[in-house]
């Protein structure tokens, strides 16, 4: 593993020309930040050694390298799924990539269902906490000790000082934050209502396919996370309706310039 990683972080480093400490993965339907990136390159990921490819309808799966708000960054436009049928390893390959590249900071997007009765559809959802809800872990296997510890801790998995900054620029802006947990689990089916349920049961307060795995991993490294759920759609007692990708799209694309906002101001003050 750790040869196809130093090998695959060898070709992107002769294509940057800079050193981003920030890299951002935008979610299902969340691409739209990308446009916002300037002097860039775009790597897809079908040319990237030992990258998987990104199968998931609304994914075009490429890596991007330029500035945003002025500073470097590189951002995935496409995550890898476990649903789409990529082990643990495979889905967070590119984050064991981006330490070998020097990055510290993981911002991470995603589409989700609110169980947390007070969310409305087209929230922003800032991660303060997860629940992993996937069968297995990512670093469960042999340990790379050179990478990070057999027994990470996960008290802080989301940064406590990005939630700040992201809370501090939402209010500077006039844009609603809700704050609450993930629970991530394999999909693909989105949940039934008794699942719904359970998941609130349990401490979360909206529910998603992703994520998870690429926190686990960033934190085994000490890359700090910060995370964003967008809230497509709702899982709560009352109002439990039909999920469809397509909807969980269009709400997406529909709330994302208030999260490219703040994602953009945040590199701008911390990149
Ligand atoms: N459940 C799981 N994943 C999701 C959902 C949901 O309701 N909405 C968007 N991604």
């Amino acid at each position: 593993m750790l040869k196809k990683i130093k090998e695959t972080a060898d070709f992107l480093k002769s294509k940057m020309l800079t050193q981003p400490r920030v890299a951002i993965i935008l979610g299902t339907g969340l691409g739209n930040l990308a446009e916002q990136i300037t002097d860039s390159i775009s790597i897809p990921y079908g040319e990237i050694p030992n990258f998987p490819i990104s199968t998931v309808e609304g994914h075009s799966g490429c890596l991007i390298l330029g500035k945003l708000g002025g500073k470097d960054i590189l951002a995935m436009k496409g995550r890898f799924h476990y649903y789409e049928g990529y082990d643990m390893k495979q889905v967070t390959f590119p984050i064991r990539v981006m330490k070998l590249l020097g990055i510290e900071i993981l911002f991470v997007s995603n589409a989700s269902g609110g169980v947390n009765p007070a969310y409305e559809i087209g929230d922003l959802m800032v991660i303060n906490d997860h629940l992993n809800m996937f069968p297995e872990n990512p670093l469960r296997g042999q340990n790379f000790e050179e990478l990070g510890p057999r027994f990470p801790d996960m008290h802080e998995a989301y940064d406590k000082n990005l939630i700040a900054l992201a809370s501090e620029i939402a209010a500077e802006n006039g844009i609603k934050l809700q704050h609450g947990v993930y629970a991530g689990t394999q999909g693909p089916t989105f949940e039934t209502p008794s699942e719904y349920k359970y998941y609130r049961v349990i401490g979360a307060d909206a529910v998603g396919m992703s994520t998870v795995p690429e926190v686990i991993v960033a934190n085994h490294m000490g890359i700090k996370c910060f995370g964003v759920s967008i809230i497509t759609d709702l899982g709560v007692p009352g109002n439990f309706v039909e999920v469809s990708h397509e909807e969980v799209q269009r709400m997406g694309n529909a709330a994302q310039p208030k999260m490219t906002l703040i994602m953009k101001e945040m590199v701008k003050r911390i990149g």
